[in-house]
């Protein structure tokens, strides 16, 4: 059976991607086979889809680390035709064959049951993205982050993880102050529920003090590098700090000062490979007491023709908001 698929390929003038018609036969060995309705665009698949091969080792290749669908088959007994499915992570559209195909095949082990409180739509704008905002907003929790202990700063703030950043930690009652580098984005980033919007620079300022005012509770850093050592000095007490990306910059420097005077913690995120279960844990919580009711206004759906555009942008760092991927649009 024939489906469509974005394939990047590598020319001599770099690479080129465009829909092409693929057979089942093509796809890798697994358990599950799933027609995907719906994906999403993360940094990571812009990368990808760019020929970058710390991502993807490999050409020609299709992109694509989400993907929500129904199971057309199964080997194993947990799933079966008709099972509305989601998958993010692990090795899908890195060196498998991803979410920008109709169709793919993966390892039962990488597959999460929709939860009941979401659409297939409404997953994909979630996607890698949104789950990360979630995971880290998780972290910090368990860090013993609460409301009243004052503002959490997000950084990358218009961007897939950063928007859904603001829009949940203002749901759970956090005051937010999002970083942003697009200052036309101000009024915008308000509408999801930031406190206060201010530039990269302004905390950038910052960078390569030992300590500073401890104007923040916590961060979720979406950038990593410079930024990160810009926000560390500015922790309060027993304050965190979740890093998980690298569009900034992939070193940083810090000073030990405040984890040894302020008990400050960093904590990473990893969305990836984390187990099945945690996977499932954050999916259900989208569906149920982190539904973000204002998520389908901060997504953009386009079809196969629009995806090179937007990978384009985000590669660029001009997205805004959460963009999914509607497989059965032109
Ligand atoms: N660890 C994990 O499991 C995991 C999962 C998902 C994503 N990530 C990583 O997290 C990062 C963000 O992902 P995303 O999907 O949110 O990407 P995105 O949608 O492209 O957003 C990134 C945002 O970062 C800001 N930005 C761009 N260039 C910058 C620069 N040079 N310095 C400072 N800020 C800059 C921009 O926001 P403003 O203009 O508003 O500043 C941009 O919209 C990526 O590095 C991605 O690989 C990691």
């Amino acid at each position: 059976m024939t489906y469509q698929a974005y394939f990047v390929e590598e020319a001599e003038t770099g690479v080129t991607a465009s829909w092409v018609s693929k057979e089942d036969t093509d796809l890798p060995e697994g358990d599950v086979l799933i027609e995907v309705a719906y994906s999403s665009v993360n940094y990571k698949d812009a990368l990808s889809a760019n020929g970058n091969r710390g991502v993807t080792r490999e050409y020609p290749h299709t992109p694509g680390i989400d993907a929500a669908g129904r199971v057309i088959s199964s080997s194993v007994d947990q799933y079966s035709a008709g099972d509305e499915v989601v998958v993010f992570g692990y090795d899908l559209g890195m060196n498998t064959a991803g979410g920008f195909g109709q169709k793919i095949r993966v390892p039962a082990s990488w597959v999460l049951k929709k939860p009941s409180g979401l659409t297939l739509a409404e997953t994909m704008s979630w996607g890698t993205a949104g789950f990360t905002a979630a995971l880290s907003i998780q972290k910090l929790e368990r860090a013993g982050i609460v409301p009243e202990k004052g503002p959490v700063l997000v950084t990358g703030a218009t961007g897939g993880v950063g928007s859904v950043a603001v829009a949940l930690l203002s749901k759970l009652g956090f005051s937010v102050v999002a970083v942003s580098g697009k200052a036309e984005q101000t009024e915008w980033l308000k509408s999801l529920g930031a406190a206060e919007v201010v530039s990269r620079d302004t905390v950038l300022a910052l960078k390569g003090k030992a300590m500073a005012k401890p104007l923040y509770q916590a961060a979720v850093d979406t950038v990593g590098g410079d930024m990160v050592s810009a926000i560390i000095p500015q922790l309060q007490p027993e304050g965190a700090i979740t890093t998980c990306g690298m569009i900034a910059g992939v070193k940083f420097e810090a000073s030990v000062f405040p984890f040894i005077l302020r008990g400050v913690s960093l904590l990473g995120v990893d969305s990836v490979e984390i187990p099945r279960a945690d996977k499932q844990s954050v999916l259900d919580k989208a569906a149920g007491p982190w539904k973000l009711e204002g998520l389908e206004a901060m997504t953009t759906e386009v079809g196969q023709s629009g995806l090179a555009d937007v990978l384009a942008k985000v590669l660029n760092g001009q997205g805004t908001g959460r963009y999914r991927v509607n497989l059965n649009k032109d």
